[in-house]
């Protein structure tokens, strides 16, 4: 019989210093009720505990049924509980604002007379535009620290990589600005008749920002307080990009707490009457729980069952909660769920 090294429960009460939860995967998988039914688990332990969309495409609202786009919102019926989406139109609309003022100060400083608009248009119509705004939402919340937890549903994992992965590319990219930055203001100090020297409000920025994001890059590779999971199917697209994802993200520094395996049928329920379609999608997954175990092994937490109906709701969520956290040590929930191999490979 398969068993689970160090199920989520024992994870979590081995590593009790952890406050950013992180949940990623391949689209559809989970992670928005994964994210939820840890942070009801979280907050049941009495911590006060912030679930946060930063996905643009958010599910958050519809999951609980409460209005929680832009403002943080007290879970009915979960005590310690408060969850929120991040408003992306308020979050870019707040960013062009900032490089709008930025801009006008450059073209003020550099005595150009050209108007800021056309240049706050030009550098906000990029795509990861969108992306760094919500990455800049995501740090705020992390350094005000009102939460003793947070829990973060991220977008499918290629974003969520490249928002985490963002604070060290920053700070290479601001780096090389403060430099040309600072060779610029000497040449100008060199040029000016008065030696006297003035305020660089661009530089000063690049400074703080870069400050944040280092601040930033500091939290997201603690491994005392950062933590990934990845959520995969017992299917192959899901475990090849968990797979992918896991090795950027040890590349990056970034803590993997592990492996969560969602909507697996339990072999024991297909008898002989079950229909055709049904038995050859168990042997699938039963197929694929062998790569699962021989792929992520003693970095896999839970094994969750497929549910006879979809995810919402406290109740059902309270329910996904048990089966996440059930495993103690003995037994993952399906018990025949494939095989670990032989060769144990660590991630
Ligand atoms: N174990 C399960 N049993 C039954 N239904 C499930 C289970 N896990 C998730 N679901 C359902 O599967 C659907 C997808 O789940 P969810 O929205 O959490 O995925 P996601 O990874 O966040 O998707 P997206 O990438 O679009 O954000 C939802 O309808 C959810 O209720
Ligand atoms: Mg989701």
């Amino acid at each position: 019989m398969a068993e689970i090294t160090m199920p989520m429960g024992r994870y979590l009460r081995e590593h009790p210093t952890l406050k950013y939860f992180f949940f990623g995967g391949k689209g559809g998988v989970g992670k928005t009720v994964f994210a939820a039914a840890a942070a009801i688990g979280l907050a049941r332990q009495g911590r006060r505990t912030l679930l946060v969309s930063t996905n643009p495409v958010h599910s958050l609202t519809s999951l609980f049924g409460q209005d929680m786009l832009g403002k943080h919102v007290a879970i009915e019926g979960v005590p310690n509980l408060w969850s929120y989406e991040i408003d992306t139109r308020q979050s870019i609309e707040r960013s062009k604002q900032e490089i709008r003022e930025k801009i006008r100060w450059f073209l003020k400083f550099a005595d150009i007379t050209t108007k800021a608009d056309d240049f706050v248009e030009s550098a906000t119509m990029n795509p990861a535009f969108e992306e760094s705004a919500m990455f800049e939402n995501m740090i705020d919340l992390m350094f005000k620290n009102e939460y003793d937890v947070y829990v973060f549903d991220t977008a499918p994992t290629a974003n969520a990589r490249r928002l985490l992965g963002m604070s060290k590319v920053y700070a290479l990219w601001v780096n090389k600005m403060l430099k040309s930055r600072e060779e610029a203001r000497t040449l100008r100090e060199l040029l000016s008749f008065t030696k006297k020297k003035e305020a660089d409000p661009l530089m000063t920025y690049l400074v703080s920002f870069r400050d944040r994001m280092e601040h930033a890059r500091v939290l997201l590779t603690d491994p005392a307080l950062t933590t990934f999971f990845f959520v995969t199917l017992p299917e192959a697209l899901p475990i090849a990009v968990v797979t992918r994802f896991i090795q950027w993200f040890k590349d990056f520094g970034i803590p993997v707490g592990g492996v969560l395996v969602n909507m697996v049928i339990d072999p024991a329920s297909v008898g002989p009457d079950t229909a055709e379609f049904v038995k050859t999608r168990v042997a699938m997954q039963q197929e694929h729980m062998k790569t699962i175990w021989r792929e992520f092994d003693d970095s896999v937490r839970a094994i969750v069952p497929l549910f006879e109906t979809e995810v919402r709701g406290v109740a059902m969520l309270q329910r996904l909660c048990d089966a996440i956290f059930a495993a103690d040590g003995a037994k993952p929930t399906v018990e025949s769920a494939g095989q670990p191999n032989q060769v144990r490979k660590r991630v």
